[in-house]
């Protein structure tokens, strides 16, 4: 039986070890019921011989003999002598019979069903938070709809082998050790010769059974793609209205169904051909069967009770054995599923707390980049290369530079979001990799250029990753981000739910949700990444008043593509294809002539050079198109 299971198989099972002891309790009830069933088998054989043949008398109900002593085992031994009739013996064993089997039944599969239940929430629970603890760039190449899709869908499956097919899988079996036995009692000569034909069953189903594994496994990436797309353009919804891209999605979305259905349909047909080549078999062994009891029957060898006792006991065995062979497939499809539900359970896992790791002391004095190298997943393209600067407690450091430069990619390395390729950042002297991550981000507070806010209220967006935060401190925050004008218009204030992603918001109240999250966190080090970029020129003036009372005491990194929000930083760091062009001051930089001012002139002529533009018929492109 070991050898039946593979690797994967096992470990799935091992997620059942700590219910032992349920799982025990359901399996000794199970085999009660297995025992039943033969018990009912071998009354088959007094109620042809005796209940149902008038001429004989006398109240002994022999059960079956036993083997190699040759005594038999009475029925009517077990009851009082006052019950000798032996229509009443036999009526009220097979009431009790049926009775507490039917108890047992339901105790065991209760019992084996909560345990592949409660086995099956484990392994979710641990797949959800292997991937929840994977580094930023795990969710940057596996596809939400496939994660949401493995955790969910494949886990369902594995759900489906741990709780139903392994209920399944001892009654079953059970049963079917049973049944063989009382076939052995009643005549092991026929039982071994319906045996020999076994071979032919077992190997195809074998073979069957691998290849439901393989396909089960591919219609379950399947299912994965389309969750995705699902996810994506439910998400997405308004780019595939604005775009009238409802017909290519829903042609894609069919196009994966298609296949879906394709791959589906390969294990249901290996899967749906292991029944009727099992009950091949039962038509081989039938007519051999009745040939040779007519004749033992004729010699007298064996009684017709015998012979329906062992036919009953047979056509009972048979059942399970094909159930069996179901659930071997079913097991089998499991497998398929769980694969991807491991590979994910094997990944490392993004290590918050290492567990003699150094905590990281509270910032007190400089953060220093040194020749920082870095570049996204083994790619060779630099995207950031020896970047060295020191930014002391206290100072505003503005990082800007054309769009793709690597400013987001520089402030991302802080907390460790990546790691450097070469050099080292370190905090107060302390190289950041040594020191855990949760130390290290305890002491960041982040607004960045995408604000990712959840399915919450308003509320508890902002205290988001805090606890016990006094009502007034909230508002406060809120009304220092400006927020809390427009939160109370909201239907219920604070505990307005704000849509998936906040998408009940308009960007720039999402902007100012996340940056009273952040001013509540109140760390030492602030990262502004474009985080006043959706607000009007009005509002981020206001909020960058704000902010400027917020950075006092603080280090504050920002990236703004308006230069008008950095004029006042201690030092402006100006990025050029992933390397530190100049930095100073802003004076300094315009002074010197080089890329920032060159940068601030063209804003400076843009501000001037669009106000015209807004008149129809000075617009450049409007008059190119008349002409
Ligand atoms: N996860 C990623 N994997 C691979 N490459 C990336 C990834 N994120 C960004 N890049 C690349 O790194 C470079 C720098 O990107 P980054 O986001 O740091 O630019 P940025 O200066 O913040 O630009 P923007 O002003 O548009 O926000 C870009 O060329 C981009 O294509
Ligand atoms: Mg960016």
């Amino acid at each position: 039986m070991a050898s039946l299971l593979s690797p994967q198989l096992k470990r799935l099972l091992g997620y059942v070890r700590p219910y032992s002891v349920r799982l025990t309790a359901g399996v000794i009830l199970l085999a009660f019921v297995g025992l039943a069933e033969g018990m009912t088998a071998l009354m088959v054989k007094p109620a042809v011989d005796q209940v149902l043949t008038p001429a004989v008398y006398g109240s002994s109900v022999p059960l079956f003999k036993i083997p190699w002593t040759g005594n038999y085992v009475y029925l009517n031994k077990f009851f009082p002598p006052s019950i000798h009739n032996v229509w009443t013996i036999f009526a009220i064993t097979i009431v009790i019979l049926f009775t507490a089997r039917a108890i047992a039944e339901y105790g065991g599969l209760t019992l084996i069903q909560y345990v592949g239940q409660a086995a099956t929430r484990d392994l979710r629970n641990k797949v959800y938070e292997r991937v929840l603890r994977q580094p930023i760039d795990f969710f940057q190449h596996n596809p939400t709809g496939r994660i949401l899709s493995t955790v969910i869908n494949d886990v369902e499956k594995a759900r489906l082998a741990l709780s139903d097919y392994l209920a399944d899988l001892f009654q079953k079996s059970f049963t079917f050790v049973v049944l063989v036995a009382v076939m052995l009692v009643i005549n092991w000569k026929l039982t071994l010769g319906t045996a020999l034909l076994l071979p032919l069953v077992v190997y195809p189903v074998g073979k069957l059974g691998k290849k439901i594994r393989t396909s089960v496994e591919k219609s379950q990436t399947r299912l994965g793609d389309l969750s995705q797309i699902l996810e994506e353009t439910v998400s997405g919804n308004r780019v595939v209205k604005a775009f009238g891209m409802e017909e290519f999605e829903s042609q894609k979305f069919r196009e994966v169904a298609r296949r879906m259905l394709r791959d589906n349909m390969r294990w249901v047909r290996a899967f749906v051909l292991t029944s009727p080549l099992m009950d091949l078999l039962g038509g081989l062994v039938i007519p051999l069967l009745l040939l040779y009891a007519r004749n033992q029957i004729q010699h007298h060898q064996m009684t017709s009770g015998d012979f329906f006792a062992f036919l009953f006991a047979m056509l009972n065995a048979y059942m399970p054995l094909k159930r069996m062979g179901y659930v071997y497939q079913q097991f089998q499809a499991a497998q398929g599923a769980s694969t991807q539900v491991f590979a994910y359970l094997d990944r490392v896992e993004e290590r918050l707390d290492e567990p003699n790791g150094n905590l990281l002391a509270p910032f007190s004095r400089e953060i220093v980049f040194d020749e920082v190298t870095f570049a996204y997943d083994g790619g060779s393209a630099q995207v950031l290369e020896k970047i060295s600067f020191t930014a002391n407690s206290g100072e505003v450091i503005a990082v800007v530079g054309t769009s793709g430069a690597g400013k987001t990619t520089l402030v991302n390395l802080i907390p460790r979001f990546y790691e450097v390729r070469s050099g080292v950042i370190r905090i107060d002297g302390v190289d950041i990799r040594n020191v855990t991550i949760r130390s290290l981000r305890e002491q960041i507070a982040m607004v960045t250029q995408e604000n990712i806010l959840f399915h919450d209220t308003v509320w508890n967006n902002i205290c988001y990753g805090l606890t016990n935060i006094p009502r007034e401190r909230v508002i406060q925050a809120a009304q220092t981000a400006l927020a809390h004008d427009f939160i109370q218009e909201l239907p219920q204030g604070y505990d307005t739910v704000i849509g998936e992603r906040g998408t009940r918001l308009s960007g720039g109240q999402r902007q100012r949700i996340a940056i009273a999250r952040a001013i509540l966190k109140d760390s030492p080090i602030l990262i502004l990444d474009e985080a006043t970029s959706e607000l009007d020129s009005e509002s981020e003036m206001y909020v960058q008043k704000a902010l400027s009372n917020l950075m006092v005491g603080r280090t504050t990194f920002v990236i703004a593509h308006r230069l008008g929000t950095i004029r006042k930083a201690d030092k402006i760091l100006v990025l050029v294809d992933g390397s530190i062009r100049e930095s100073g001051t802003h004076a300094e930089l315009l002074e010197r002539g080089g890329s920032y001012a060159r940068l601030h002139d063209l804003q400076f002529a843009e501000e001037v050079v669009l106000a015209p533009a807004a008149a129809p018929n000075q617009n450049p492109l409007n008059s190119r198109n008349k002409a």
